[in-house]
């Protein structure tokens, strides 16, 4: 695996790929990796020549709130990692290869950056965007691989790469969960151990709800209202919002219909976690399986 630092370095050696005609599939990340960020890894490596991943904590998606400098880092341990899927190159530009002095350009991918998370994380969204297009204009994927796990981030990214016709496509890869539903996340090692006992409740609150929808229930404030009570009444776990939306527009829902996503944020102690289930939902009857 290269280690790569520089954009000149980068190009260089994808630019020979690429003349060779070389499938090139690309990962942006954050580093410290778990088993969710190595299924992305797997899925590039089965279906692209040439699999790249960049490592960079992205200020510009930190809120003033949110501590950027507690955000877990470990190069040496994520490098360990991907070395043994076979990653061909780690890309781990710094802030000032990202974001050179008099940095003045954003991406705003607007309305649906707003809605869920983007109403908690005002400028988020744009600081993901901003990144990922800039990130992708160095690396010149064919694939770009995302997470369902940041069902919102997926939803930008498309229209971003629509609207703007950056040349590559998405692949969206299952989230990865724990054996006891909880979904895998850079944050959970924040967790006390009384709230990862507890944190489970988030997938077993969406699944139940899920199967409420299949046996046929369509009232979304019902199903709201049963995902915060599985929620509250059990754990220490303070909601910040439960939402049904639709899958494609993140438009709300006032019944279940069409391709629905039922997202959450919940804090448990300081640890904000999220979680969403995508419900295909059939015209008639009851719905598929999610
Ligand atoms: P990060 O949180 O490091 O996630 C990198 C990728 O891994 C994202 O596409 C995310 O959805 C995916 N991922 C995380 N946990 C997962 C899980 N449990 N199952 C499946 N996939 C999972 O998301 C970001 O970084 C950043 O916002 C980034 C896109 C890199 C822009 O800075």
């Amino acid at each position: 695996m290269r280690i790569i630092k520089t954009i000149g370095h980068l190009r260089k050696i994808l630019n020979e790929f690429s003349r060779n005609g070389k499938r090139i599939g690309y990962i942006p990340t954050m580093g410290y990796f778990h088993e969710g960020h190595l299924r992305l890894v797997r899925h590039a490596k089965k279906e692209c020549d040439i699999c790249v991943v960049s490592i960079y904590v992205n200020p510009k998606q930190f809120s003033p709130a949110e501590d950027l400098s507690r955000y877990p880092r470990d190069i040496k341990r994520d490098s360990m990692m991907i070395e043994k899927e076979n990653v061909d190159i780690l890309f781990i530009p710094s802030d000032n290869i990202v974001y050179p002095n008099r940095y003045l350009t954003y991406i705003d991918v607007k309305e649906i950056s707003g809605t869920l998370c983007g109403k908690y994380r005002p400028g988020h969204f744009k600081g993901v965007a901003t990144v990922v297009a800039k990130l992708l204009n160095m690396v010149r994927p064919d694939v770009m691989y995302l997470g369902q796990k940041d069902a919102q981030q997926v939803v930008v990214l498309s229209r971003m790469v629509a609207d703007l016709n950056f040349p590559v496509s998405i692949r969206v890869v299952a989230t990865a969960r724990e054996k006891d539903g909880l979904a895998m996340s850079s944050r959970n090692i924040y967790l006390s151990r009384e709230d990862r006992c507890q944190a489970p409740v988030l997938f077993r609150a969406l699944s139940d709800a899920a199967k409420r929808i299949q046996k046929g229930e369509r009232s979304v404030s019902k199903i709201i209202a049963f995902i915060k009570k599985t929620i509250t009444q059990d754990t220490s776990g303070k909601i910040q919002y439960v939402a049904c939306v639709d899958a494609n527009t993140l438009e709300p829902l006032k019944i279940f219909k069409g391709k629905a996503l039922i997202a959450l944020a919940v804090f448990f102690s300081r640890t904000r976690l999220i979680d969403n289930v995508i419900i295909p939902i059939k015209k008639t009857g009851k719905s598929q399986n999610y």
